[in-house]
């Protein structure tokens, strides 16, 4: 299986990005050197999918160190920096908990920084490993005994991690072991990381797909097309509320009337035990250019506003099981992340 994506790296004097605003027509990278062109590269999804921002946010402290001496800002025009590249966008709280665990290393110069960046970067590989085989044990104990059809939304892969990808990494697992028979992709409107970056990898991979408006999901779940769904989180509350790709709603609501497995697929990194539930989950509202209209030709009628949430809430109650890099825990059954004794 291919598995050779690398979405984010340290150039030696920058961070090594791999450009998704253009996938799959071409394979870019970009090197950003200071904050505001990471900042900009955040906002803009050169980089995206929350434990690739956390690695991200981790070698952005270093990247506002190196551009601080280069322009000689003191440390409050420093901290200052770090902290917009932390805020550059608001629901994946990886990308703040990147950045936190690298500031504490400042004082201790730019070597330390980037080692602490590293071992985010390692870590999220080793743990996507791990989801990846809890899912597929707790997945195939639970569906029937054959090749599965499995939906997926938004883009939870390789791309969207330092490597091997989480709903996909369980999805690239059953694959290694002949549990596949399908994948539906849901298009993910209004920036189509289902159709742009989940099929190119799928394919890439050579797993069979099928892309699909977002709309056709729940039919697709009411008609008994699916056998699980599997998708990432961007943030999820202690009581394993969960943020994601907004559409993720409709699929779990469809899930549950079908009666069909939905499983959430994160780190814990992407757990917030701060929040006591998803009420708290701040979400991002992006540009309304990007639901006007497309390929910079507008589409609605002048005058048309828009509403355009990037994440949405799936209550815990419509979340069957969440997956991560220590286990499983039905949550629909009261098994909920801040019901655990301690975070690992
Ligand atoms: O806006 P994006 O592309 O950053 O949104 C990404 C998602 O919603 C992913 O499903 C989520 O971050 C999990 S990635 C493993």
């Amino acid at each position: 299986m291919r598995d050779d994506v690398r979405t984010v790296r340290w150039a030696g004097d920058g961070l090594r990005l791999l450009d998704q605003t253009v996938l799959p027509g071409r394979v870019e990278h970009v090197v950003v050197r200071d904050v505001e062109a990471l900042v900009d590269a955040i906002r803009r999804l050169v980089v995206r999918g929350a434990p690739a921002l956390g690695v991200t946010g981790a070698f952005g402290v270093a990247v506002a160190m190196l551009q601080a001496e280069r322009e000689g800002w003191d440390a409050a025009a420093r901290d200052a920096a770090i902290a917009r590249v932390r805020e550059a966008r608001p629901t994946a709280v990886n990308l703040a908990a990147g950045v936190d665990r690298c500031v504490p290393l400042v004082p201790k110069g730019l070597y330390a920084v980037l080692a602490e960046a590293q071992a985010v970067l390692d870590e999220d590989v080793r743990g996507n490993r791990a989801i990846g085989a809890f899912g597929a044990d707790w997945i195939t104990g639970r569906t029937p005994d054959r090749p599965l059809r499995i939906l997926t939304h938004c883009n939870a892969g390789a791309l969207a991690t330092a490597g091997w990808g989480t709903a996909l990494g369980v999805v690239r697992e059953l694959h290694d072991r002949g549990r596949v028979e399908k994948v539906y992709a849901d298009e993910t409107r209004p920036l189509l990381q289902g159709s742009r970056l989940t099929a190119w990898e799928l394919v890439r991979a050579g797993i069979p797909c099928l892309v699909q408006a977002d709309g056709a999901a729940p039919g697709a779940i009411l008609r008994g097309l699916v056998d699980v769904a599997v998708i990432g989180a961007d943030r999820i509350a202690a009581n394993g509320d969960t943020a994601n790709k907004v559409g993720s709603v409709g699929v779990a609501l469809a899930c549950a009337a079908a009666g069909v497995p939905f499983v959430v697929a994160a780190p814990w990194s992407t757990v917030d035990l701060a929040l006591a539930s998803g009420d708290g989950i701040p979400i991002e509202e992006r540009d309304t250019g990007e639901v006007l209209g497309w390929g910079g030709v507008r589409t609605a009628p002048d005058g048309a506003g828009a509403f355009n949430p990037a994440f949405d809430v799936t209550p815990a109650r419509l979340v069957t099981a969440l997956v991560t890099e220590t286990g499983v825990l039905e949550v629909a059954n009261g098994e909920t992340p801040g019901g655990r004794a301690a975070r690992p």
